[in-house]
């Protein structure tokens, strides 16, 4: 079993760890405590036995439209429902916030992820060249609430 809640001061280090080893890119770990600051209704972490096993961090980006920056669910947790349920939590908070629009880049070669994103109803409006440090691509992807 696992728990979706708000992000607290105690997770920031763990998910910065938790970033650190599943994600690509290289952050500035002074972010995360900057989106906690900023918008911390757009930041959730995923607990399983009081241990972080996930997170996600969006924001909003304009009235309506929000995006998603980061997701991401330790290996050994995933495909048992907890990105689904961060993204379902995610976007049930942005609907409370007025936003009608969520949009994401992803890598073209993140198949699973790109997978993932079209489960939940998004859409590819297009491919943004060279949209990484290290010249991969990205598809640009949205959905409507
Ligand atoms: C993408 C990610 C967050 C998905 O988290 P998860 O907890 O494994 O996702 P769920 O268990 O909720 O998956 C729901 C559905 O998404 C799809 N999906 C998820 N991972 C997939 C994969 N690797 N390949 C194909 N489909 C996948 C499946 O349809 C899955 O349903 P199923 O298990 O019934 O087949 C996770 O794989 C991850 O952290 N990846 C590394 C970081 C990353 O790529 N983040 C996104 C970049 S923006």
């Amino acid at each position: 079993m696992f728990k979706i809640r708000h992000v607290e001061p105690n997770d920031i280090y763990p998910v910065i760890t938790l970033a650190f080893e599943t994600l690509p890119e290289r952050y500035n770990p002074s972010i995360f405590n900057h989106f906690y600051e900023s918008f911390p209704e757009g930041f959730f972490v995923a607990l399983h036995q009081n241990t972080i096993v996930g997170f996600l961090i969006g924001i909003k980006t304009a009235q309506t439209t929000a995006r998603i920056l980061m997701l991401s669910v330790d290996d050994k947790h995933r495909k048992q429902g907890i990105g689904s349920a961060l993204l379902r939590q995610f976007l049930m908070e942005m609907k409370q916030h007025y936003v009608t629009e969520v949009d994401l880049e992803v890598r073209t070669s993140n198949h699973g992820a790109v997978a993932f994103y079209k489960k939940h109803g998004f859409c590819q409006r297009g491919i943004l060249h060279q949209f990484y440090q290290n010249g991969e691509h990205a598809y640009s992807m949205w959905k409507e609430l």
